[in-house]
């Protein structure tokens, strides 16, 4: 890889921060859902996760002991404007810019995603969030609030994280707020991400802010048998592009837009398709997150998706398909023609501390798997630009709570110390990027 490779770990302000209340922090809608029984696993809440908002000397000094290039976190929103819009709160400001300026001096890379989720409670409540149109203005007010902000120490700005993951999650499968189950508002939604995208993009480039920009989708790429290849064709179309085409090509694939039909009611795909056709030859570079690939047969629907008899699984029964990043980043690479970034790829288990130790072989395993394969990517001439592991710390799992670990670190969330502890993939990851460091 070349020397200036951005080798990392990333993670999201609601998972890590904690101190929900503290220093004028306003509601997001994750703090209204996960405090309401009965919407998360175990009742867990981001009230004190890693407690990262009073630890950032502990945690960056970590993250240098590990010689991490890059780390990528995201803005909450709240933080910065309690309401989510106009009055801003100076010391969400000061905070994040503490933390730039701790990365920077340990000669890290922030690449900041300015939004994980985290939408401020108010503004659904005022008009129902990314289902009304209102929330492009107020995302690019924030954006720029951002921008403004953070402009002398970012270089890498992601404009949201995982579109298709959350407006899926909350609108489609009713298990994230705002709990629905209504395929009209989750295409909706969707499509007011991708306004908002756009039209951030376009600000960013008109102000001339210095350093490059992004967005993050998550990439789940199809496998199936010869026998199921149209229903493969029809999940890439409806599943894969219907997300990244938008975004990366400016208009959706007219394909799906006839399978997704009567539930594109009252849905203008046109109205902004300037604004989309310029975005997406503006914008940078694609974040990918790549965790597994999917089996593809076919069903009355078109399609279903099942776990791919033939690969091996996580404890939580993930795909572990190493040739399913080639796949995708592949497929990105001769469709797009961006230069991508690899914003997540890690290994979700149940690790256990022992005698202040944790022996993660199948996370060290999962990792060097796929950056092997990365790496045989970007021989192959794709332009592949950093590489962020899910994630540094351990941290809170949206679906499945303190339970389910990524981190290169280990953290005794039993102990109120919330005690660091540094996992074998830590010291794995630390001589990796040492070597690279030396070629
Ligand atoms: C990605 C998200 O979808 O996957 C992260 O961007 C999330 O925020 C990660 O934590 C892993 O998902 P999970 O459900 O296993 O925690």
């Amino acid at each position: 890889m070349k020397q200036e490779f951005l080798w990392g770990a990333a993670s999201s302000a609601y998972q890590i921060e904690g101190a929900y209340l503290e220093d004028g922090k306003g509601l997001s809608i994750w703090d209204v859902f996960a405090n309401t029984p009965g919407n998360t696993k175990d009742n867990t809440n981001g009230n004190i996760a890693c407690d990262f908002y009073h630890r950032l000397e502990e945690d960056v000094a970590l993250m240098k002991e590990c010689h991490l290039k890059c780390y990528r976190f995201s803005l909450s929103w709240t933080r910065i404007l309690p309401n989510g819009r106009k009055e801003v709160n100076k010391q969400g400001i000061a905070y994040y810019q503490s933390l730039c300026k701790l990365l920077k001096e340990a000669g890290i890379e922030p690449i900041v995603t300015i939004y994980h989720w985290d939408l401020p409670q108010n503004l659904e409540d005022e008009y129902g969030g990314w289902l009304s149109e209102k929330i492009v203005d107020d995302f690019v007010h924030y954006a720029q609030v951002c921008f403004e902000a953070l402009q002398d120490y970012v270089n890498y700005w992601i404009v949201i994280n995982e579109p298709n993951i959350f407006t899926e999650h909350g609108y489609l499968r009713a298990v994230h707020p705002p709990k629905m189950k209504d395929m009209n508002a989750y295409l909706k939604s969707y499509h007011h991400t991708v306004i908002a995208t756009a039209a951030t993009v376009h600000l960013f480039k008109l102000y001339n802010y210095p350093g490059k920009i992004g967005t993050s989708l998550a990439y789940m790429p199809g496998k199936s048998m010869p026998q199921y290849d149209s229903a493969k064709n029809l999940y890439q179309i409806t599943q894969l592009d219907w997300f990244f085409d938008p975004l990366f090509l400016g208009e959706y694939p007219k394909e799906a837009m006839e399978y997704y039909g009567q539930h594109l009611k009252d849905i203008d795909l046109y109205k902004h398709q300037q604004l989309m056709k310029s975005a997406a030859q503006e914008i940078d570079f694609i974040g990918v997150n790549y965790y597994q690939s999917t089996w593809v047969i076919s069903a009355e629907s078109g399609f279903e998706l099942i776990s791919n008899p033939s690969l091996p699984k996580t404890s939580y029964g993930w795909t572990i398909d190493p040739d399913g990043l080639m796949q995708t980043l592949t497929a990105l690479h001769e469709k797009y023609h961006k230069p991508i970034m690899i914003t997540e790829n890690g290994y979700g288990g149940k690790d256990i501390l022992i005698n202040h130790m944790v022996h993660d072989d199948e996370r060290i395993d999962y990792l060097r798997e796929h950056i092997e394969m990365m790496e045989k990517a970007y021989k192959t001439g794709i332009d592949i630009i950093g590489y962020c592991c899910w994630s540094f710390t351990d941290l809170l799992s949206w679906l499945n709570g303190y339970e389910k670990r990524y981190g290169l670190v280990y953290i005794d969330f039993n102990d109120s110390a919330l005690p660091r502890v540094r996992k074998d993939s830590f010291f794995w990851y630390k001589q990796l990027i040492i070597q690279g460091e030396k070629q």
